[in-house]
């Protein structure tokens, strides 16, 4: 039965889970929506993301030439490693794989509801670990994340005064009644608030707090710098209402991070954008290949952490607290054409450099030539890489043309996205029950985005996390709206 005096939604983080259960709940007919960020600003992480989100079967894939895609359950399945091994006992793998058949049953609608609302999804590559190109961007030179979150905010604006977005507003405390969460309290301006209704939980992973949560479940990484916005994680807010925790050890660590040369030892780096592979680009240790570009970001980076650091028996030794490896990455003219909207900003910042082929060491253009005669199908790559993206590069004839430009960049393993979180379910609802338990939803709350655990296992294929954002925040964000239209019960 409807409310008299329905009280607001409350979604927590205006990252792009918060968004999309934001205008989810507004579309489920919520009378309003209060959006509180952290933040001066509102984006999160999600504003960065720079390769695109990951959904299939969609109509911008390539079906001529890649055939219908129907194997996205298959590839994250295997992505997420010993979490979904033969072993796995029953009640965990079915709670496990019914996350991840929403997720990407859910996809192609995902992308269909970002293009309808404005955002231009319509180029498609292959990241690492996916078995056809599938993750989504745009033409032009806006980056995917700021796209999406632009168009979504300007969808919420629309809605004010329903919708309200309050920044600067820490929460710190969820409020709770009769064994439900009721609200929260935050902090804005140095003053303590409470606000009461049902409560979407969005407030992102803990990559970016290095001495907190990342210290505590991963301390073997230390050192490593991080591709994420520094904040405190909030995973604490969560376990005091009695919700359990899943997979907090199992943390990404991306391959490519830029090593900046003017400010090489800063521990927050720009990526390299997995994109840039996925359209061709290779990389190399001391002029050599070491790996197909295109496994899955944890086998990419074990191989380069395998490799000695820099200043360890390298001769390099800059010095300084992080651990970081020389690693290049390498893009010819046709990735980096494919790639140019990334490259021209990177090559902008001074993260990669042009040079042509002549210029180069003799190790690299042997390289170069050998991996040429792989993408021209003269022989099989050592390492079972099968997709080139567009290179070009020596892929006509039987040389390389050594006037050719070719971009290079050193890149280095980093941190960059936590798989552990929350326990949730299909309807987004948090648990108070461990994963393969009786579920035990804790009414009155929802999360969604990289705050939740259990879908990636050990690892997170790219794309996938803005793709989980969209849809598990449009369920979070219906549900908490049907929950405010009974009153908040
Ligand atoms: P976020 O976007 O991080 O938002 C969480 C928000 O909650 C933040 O604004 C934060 O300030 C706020 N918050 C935190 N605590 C509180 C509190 N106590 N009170 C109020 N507010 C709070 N994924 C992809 O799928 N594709 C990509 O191409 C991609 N590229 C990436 C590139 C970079 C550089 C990075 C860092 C990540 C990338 N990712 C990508 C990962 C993806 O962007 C994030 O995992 C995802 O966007 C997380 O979204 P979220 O909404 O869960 O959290
Ligand atoms: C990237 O652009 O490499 C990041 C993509 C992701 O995290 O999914």
């Amino acid at each position: 039965m409807a409310s008299p005096n329905p009280p607001p939604v409350i979604v927590v983080g205006a990252g792009l889970a918060g968004l999309s259960a934001a205008y989810s709940a507004l579309q489920a007919g919520a009378p309003s929506v209060r959006l509180l960020e952290r933040a001066a600003k509102p984006g999160g992480n999600s504003i960065k993301a720079s390769s695109g989100i990951s959904g299939a079967p969609t109509r911008f894939q390539n079906v001529a030439k890649y055939g219908v895609d129907h194997s996205f359950w298959d590839d994250t399945v295997k992505s997420a490693g010993t979490r979904l091994h033969a072993s796995v006992a029953e009640p965990i793998r079915t709670q496990r794989q019914g996350l991840i058949s929403l997720l990407t049953n859910r996809s192609a609608s995902a992308i269909d509801f970002l293009t309808d609302l404005g955002v231009d999804l319509s180029v498609v590559a292959q990241l690492g670990g996916h078995s056809k190109p599938r993750t989504h961007r745009g033409a032009g030179k806006t980056p995917p994340g700021a796209a999406i979150v632009t168009t979504l905010l300007a969808k919420l604006k629309q809605a004010e005064p329903r919708f309200e977005l309050v920044t600067e507003a820490e929460v710190t405390q969820l409020l709770t009644e009769d064994s439900r969460v009721a609200g929260v309290e935050y902090r804005k301006g140095g003053a303590v608030q409470a606000l009461h209704g049902p409560v979407v939980f969005t407030t992102g992973g803990f990559g970016g707090d290095t001495h907190g949560l990342l210290a505590k479940y991963r301390p073997d990484l230390g050192g490593l710098p991080s591709t994420n916005d520094p904040r405190p994680g909030t995973h604490t807010l969560l376990s005091d209402v009695g919700a359990k925790l899943v997979d907090m050890e199992s943390v990404q660590i991306h391959p490519t991070g830029f090593v900046d040369p003017a400010n090489a030892q800063t521990p927050i780096k720009f990526l390299a954008a997995e994109v840039l592979r996925g359209e061709g680009g290779i990389l190399l240790h001391k002029g050599k290949r070491i790996v197909n570009e295109l496994e899955t970001r944890e086998r990419v980076s074990k191989v380069i952490m395998d490799l000695l650091p820099e200043g360890e028996g390298e001769g390099e030794g800059e010095g300084g607290d992080l651990r970081q490896w020389d690693v290049q990455l390498l893009l010819d003219p046709g990735a980096t054409e494919a790639a140019a909207g990334h490259v021209g900003f990177y090559l902008w910042k001074g993260l990669v450099q042009k040079k042509k082929v002549r210029d180069l060491d003799v190790t690299t253009r042997e390289t170069l030539r050998e991996y040429a005669a792989v993408v021209r199908g003269d022989k099989k790559d050592a390492f079972g890489r099968i997709a080139f993206g567009h290179w070009n590069l020596g892929a006509e004839g039987a040389d390389i043309d050594e006037d050719a430009e070719v971009c290079v960049g050193r890149v280095t393993p980093i941190v960059h996205f936590t798989m552990g979180g929350a326990v949730f379910n299909e309807q987004a609802q948090v648990l108070a029950s461990e994963l393969g338990e009786p579920q035990k939803p804790i009414p009155g709350l929802w999360a969604a985005g990289e705050i939740t655990g259990g879908i990636h296992g050990d690892n997170r294929l790219g794309g996938s996390s803005l793709l989980e954002c969209v849809v598990f925040g449009r369920i979070a964000g219906e549900q908490a709206a049907q929950s405010a239209l009974k009153g908040g019960a």
